[in-house]
């Protein structure tokens, strides 16, 4: 379906349950089709139903993770690996330890680079040297981030360190025991490290996110709505619950 003559495909399910089948469901068909898929993982609640089906999907035998690359759009500057916050731990609890990818193949921004400019850059580059993203995973923020890329940055910056947008850390620091724990501070793939991903899925569910989704696929390509950029894409799949998408 074409929306408003943009290339944004909708797709609208009845709850997060749906929408997290619907995600795998489209990871599933993009691993079977190539088996040594490059695909980029998100982070937060968002995603985490799509890892649980992804999960149980691999035990049924329905998927094989042996050969596909994994790249994480984003992580905290200054948190260990092994810190339950980290975004490494997320990926090992919600789906790599329940899977046989193999850990050469997981890549995620090392948070505690002694320097993060060589880190950026190294990061780039390994996924230039698989050859870029088949498959970009991206939640999106209620300030319409997609990462961490925060509102007002251009659409050309690729993996960089990001100081984050005092609406991020007020809306994840529901993560963190107190607000003053939450890093202030990332590292992103950039809006250009996202937009050369052959295919993007854009996944939101529940009422606060309903005005990001709608100004995103809806409103003037800009970036101080960093997610509207997807409008040039030209495959993205955005799947919304119907909370979600009332305004559309
Ligand atoms: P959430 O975060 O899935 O935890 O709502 C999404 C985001 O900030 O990109």
């Amino acid at each position: 379906m074409m929306q408003g003559g943009k290339m944004v495909e909708i797709v609208i399910v009845k709850d997060y349950n749906e929408m997290s089948k619907k995600a795998a469901k489209i990871v599933t068909t993009q691993i079977n089709g190539k088996p040594n898929s490059v695909l980029g993982f998100a982070t937060g609640d968002t995603p985490r139903g799509m890892y649980e089906e992804l999960i149980k999907l691999y035990n049924n035998g329905n998927v094989d993770f042996a050969d596909i690359k994994a790249f994480n759009l984003d992580e905290y500057y200054g948190l260990e690996k092994e810190n339950p916050q980290s975004y490494h731990y997320y990926m090992m609890e919600n789906l790599f330890r329940h899977v046989n990818i193999k850990n050469e193949n997981i890549h995620i921004p090392e948070g505690m680079a002694e320097s993060i400019e060589i880190e950026c850059e190294e990061y780039e580059n390994k996924i230039k040297k698989v050859g870029g993203i088949d498959l970009q995973v991206l939640g999106i923020g209620r300030n319409g981030h997609i990462g961490f890329n925060e509102p007002d940055l251009k659409f050309e910056a690729r993996t960089h360190f990001v100081k984050l947008d005092d609406d991020t850390i007020k809306a994840n620091s529901r993560f963190f025991s107190s607000i003053q724990e939450m890093p202030t501070k990332a590292i992103s793939m950039g809006i250009k490290t996202i937009m050369q991903a052959k295919k993007i899925i854009l996944l939101a569910s529940g009422k606060e996110k309903r005005d990001a989704i709608f100004k995103a696929v809806r409103g003037e390509t800009t970036p101080e709505v960093p997610a509207s950029v997807l409008q040039r894409h030209p495959n993205v799949i955005v799947i919304v619950d119907e909370e979600t998408a009332a305004l559309l």
